[in-house]
């Protein structure tokens, strides 16, 4: 086609091409797909995502020399983030001894990569993942991970799953779960939920069964509540990334444990609200409950909020008739 980014496009794609050719073909990538095999990446999953890798700092490096040696524009490959440059001008791979996940945007097409390191420990200098930067053919804020592969499995299963990482969406996809896409290492943007409300009608959040995913399921849930998007929650035993969950339980367990564990999102946040409050303590308690009817008066289906307000009476002992005054007058409130 005519676009003006088409050269970039293609330089991505034969990075890709070279990447994956030096992990599945040669002894320099031996290493990584030891690596990746050890992770319980088949070489079917590894050919589904096109995982590569950027082998070790040589005498020269590998796309450099690749590129020059095919005449390619130096300000294209300036223009591509593949590269860094030093003082002098000279370029230089961004991507060495990691392996590399090809990030594609809707049509399949990569358009950048995130590289992780293979055995040595993160630093600041050295983080686990590497992104390209943002350049003409990529946007951070508006991509997410495997949309191209997952846009049409939402049309079979009916929905999008949010995951964390890129492993969370590959091993899923190992087990079935093909509808799963990541954000971008950056937490999740409303450009990225602009791009879910256009591509399905429903969102299930899988992320990291610790803290740190809890805040970010609640996070997310606020971003997405102005969309039309019905939401679900699925949240893993303490400790357990999804991919984490595959290896330990396999495929079939994961699959199961993703269609019986999903919850609403006002479900989630009455289990989230009563983190780090002792309910034993009646002023803890009538904090929470006042917090949760606040919640429950959020929900619009007058049989979904009569299912809330029964658990929440039986919890704690309550008067269930109590408890929907409140809430009525709640609702009423806020509208
Ligand atoms: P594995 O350790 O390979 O299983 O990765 P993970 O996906 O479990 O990583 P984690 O839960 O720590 O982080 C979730 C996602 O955040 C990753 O998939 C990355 O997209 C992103 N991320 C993690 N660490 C870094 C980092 O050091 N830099 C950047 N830019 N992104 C990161
Ligand atoms: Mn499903
Ligand atoms: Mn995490
Ligand atoms: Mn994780
Ligand atoms: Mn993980």
């Amino acid at each position: 086609s005519a676009s003006p980014n088409t050269p970039l496009y293609r330089l991505h794609e034969e990075a890709s091409r070279l990447y994956h050719h030096v992990l599945v073909n040669t002894v320099a990538g031996q290493p990584a797909l030891n690596y990746l095999t050890k992770r319980g990446m088949s070489r079917e999953l590894i050919g589904q995502f096109n995982l590569g890798f950027a082998p070790a700092r040589g005498e020269e490096d590998l796309l450099v020399k690749y590129f020059t040696q095919k005449g390619i524009d130096y300000q294209l490959m300036r223009a591509s983030g593949l590269f860094t440059e030093d003082q002098t001008g000279q370029l230089h791979d961004r991507f060495f001894d990691r392996v590399i996940y090809p990030i594609k945007n809707a049509n399949g097409q990569p358009i950048a990569f995130s590289g992780r390191l293979l055995t040595k420990k993160a630093t600041e200098n050295a983080p686990k993942y590497l992104n390209s930067p943002e350049t003409p053919i990529f946007n951070k804020r508006r991509t997410l991970f495997n949309l191209d592969q997952a846009k049409k499995a939402a049309r079979k299963e009916g929905h999008l799953t949010l995951f964390e990482g890129f492993m969370d969406v590959i091993s899923a996809f190992g087990a079935g779960v093909r509808s799963g896409i990541a954000s971008m290492g950056t937490s999740f943007t409303d450009e990225q939920v602009a791009v879910i409300a256009r591509t399905t009608d429903k969102l299930t959040i899988c992320y990291d069964g610790d803290a740190a995913g809890q805040n970010a399921i609640n996070r997310a849930l606020t971003m997405l509540a102005a969309s039309r998007l019905t939401l679900r929650v699925v949240q893993l035993p303490a400790g357990m990334d999804p991919d984490e969950y595959v290896q330990a339980n396999g495929q079939a367990k994961f699959q199961e444990y993703l269609a019986h564990a999903e919850e609403t999102p006002t479900a989630f946040r009455l289990h989230f609200l009563k983190q780090g409050l002792n309910l034993a303590n009646q002023s803890e308690l009538l904090h929470y409950v006042e917090a949760a009817l606040r919640e429950v008066a959020k929900v619009t289906d007058p049989v979904e909020r009569d299912l809330y307000i029964q658990q929440l009476a039986k919890d704690y002992h309550l008067n269930p008739a109590t408890l929907t005054g409140q809430v009525q007058e709640l609702a009423a409130t806020a509208a």
